[in-house]
């Protein structure tokens, strides 16, 4: 198994390009399902996440095939509908594919994904929104097998918490329903609008994505399109902190800001300057940082809890103590004994972090719990000391496309063993 070995304790420097928005990239794939023929994605991250769903659709009888950043699915022809235990236990995500394949075929089988690093994953609104739209759904030995025998048909429904997996599955279920769906109390991040946009070139008709009410209208089917991914606003706030920690310049390009402003609001605060243009964002520190008094995680447009881990990493190392809330995932905080291994000095009460100051990190020998945490020691190492090896990288590859090239680019002296 690979690990990242990092010597830390200079700056970075440079320009880097984000990649496509993982995010983004797995519902897109799972939408190609819905349009018979040959769909382009473009800005489609490399990512053993997006491989996963390659494979799910592979499974299913679609033909990919991948060209650098570009990946193009045939779903011309779908010969199955579900998705083997392994496959979803190698993605939790793949959960998304649900509505799709039951709008596609008329029935799933997928088994019920369980935990994950970040606590329970409950597919509650998922299956209560399908219900509604005239799926039937039975768990058996921890498969759910879905039928919709007479068709989906559209329904009011009005989600309990803005889930954003929920949205996509109903958004998606939806596209080929009789009649109309209305969604209320929808989850409103850039990747539920990405979703939308790319639907409605294929033919979908749907209004209000990106607010709290969406209304898809039915249509009998829709087409291939051709369409580019979203940045990956996660990624962007990653390479941000690795600077402002390392008290480095360093410009993001392939960014749009407008998706992250609660993000760069923190950076701002911190006393690092940035220079936002359309689609680049550079960022420079050379004071102190600046401690804040308070982060909550809150869904979009508010701090996203994505952000968390490498942003929290960053604000251990300021002036004094910051008051960190976790309102998303329950079990988010597992990355934190790993930190305090590099000097953080951090204590946790359920969902709260009191991030409390210090000088400096000294490298040591760590290991990723889940992929933002992961992604957050990569931060707190370029940062830290002498030498600090991380373990378990495949949780970071699963949404950071070949993280020690990036930095390495940046002048960063990274490698993995
Ligand atoms: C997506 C993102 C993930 C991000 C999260 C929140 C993908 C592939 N993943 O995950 O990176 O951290 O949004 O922005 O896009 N919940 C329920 N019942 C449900 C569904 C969700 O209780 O049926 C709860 C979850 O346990 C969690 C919260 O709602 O506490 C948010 O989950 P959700 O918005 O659904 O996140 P995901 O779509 O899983």
């Amino acid at each position: 198994m690979s690990k990242l070995v990092i010597s830390g304790g200079r700056k970075i420097d440079g320009t880097i390009l984000a990649h496509g928005a993982k995010n983004s990239a797995l519902p897109l794939l799972a939408a190609t399902l819905l349009c018979k023929g040959e769909s382009v994605l473009h800005n489609c991250p490399n990512l053993s996440d997006v491989d996963a769903a390659i494979k799910i659709l592979n499974y299913l009888g679609c033909y990919c095939k991948r060209e650098g950043n570009t990946v193009t699915v045939n779903s011309s022809v779908v010969t199955k509908n579900e998705i083997p235990d392994d496959l979803m236990r190698e993605m939790r995500s793949s959960i998304v594919f649900l509505g799709a394949i039951i709008g596609r075929t008329g029935g799933a089988i997928v088994s019920s994904p369980g935990g994950c690093e970040l606590g329970p994953r409950p597919i509650d609104l998922h299956i209560s929104a399908l219900k509604k739209m005239g799926v039937t759904i039975e768990e058996e030995h921890g498969f759910l097998k879905c039928s919709a025998i007479d068709g989906i048909i559209g329904n009011d429904i009005t989600l309990q918490f803005p889930s954003v997996g929920a949205t996509e599955n109903i958004i998606l279920a939806a596209v080929l329903a009789k009649g109309e769906t209305v969604i209320h109390n929808a989850a409103k991040e850039p990747e539920i609008v990405d979703l939308a946009e790319f639907l409605n070139k294929c033919g979908a008709n749907i209004f209000g994505a990106g607010n709290d009410t969406v209304r898809i209208v039915g249509v009998d089917k829709i087409g291939p399109a051709e369409h580019y991914v979203i940045p990956d606003r996660i990624e962007v706030a990653t390479y941000l902190a690795a600077a402002a920690v390392t008290g480095s310049k360093v410009n993001v390009k392939k960014v749009n800001p407008e998706h992250m402003r609660a993000t760069l609001s923190i950076f701002n605060e911190c006393g690092c300057v940035l220079s936002v243009g359309d689609e680049e964002i550079t960022i420079e520190r050379n004071k102190r940082l600046l401690s804040v008094p308070m982060i909550k995680t809150m869904v979009y447009p508010g701090f996203p809890t994505d952000a968390g881990p490498p942003i929290l990493t960053m604000l251990a190392l300021a002036d004094s103590s910051t008051l960190f809330i976790e309102n998303i995932f329950q079990n988010r905080f597992k990355y934190i004994d790993e930190l305090k291994r590099l000097g953080a000095k951090i204590r946790t009460y359920s969902n709260v972090a009191l991030v409390e100051s210090c000088k400096k990190f000294m490298g040591a020998k760590t290991a990723a719990t889940d992929l933002r945490g992961g992604a957050a020691l990569v931060v707190a190492a370029l940062a830290a000391e002498g030498i600090t090896e991380i373990d378990n990288v495949y949780h970071i590859d699963r949404g950071y496309e070949n993280i020690e090239r990036c930095f390495s680019n940046l002048g960063a002296d990274i490698k993995r063993v």
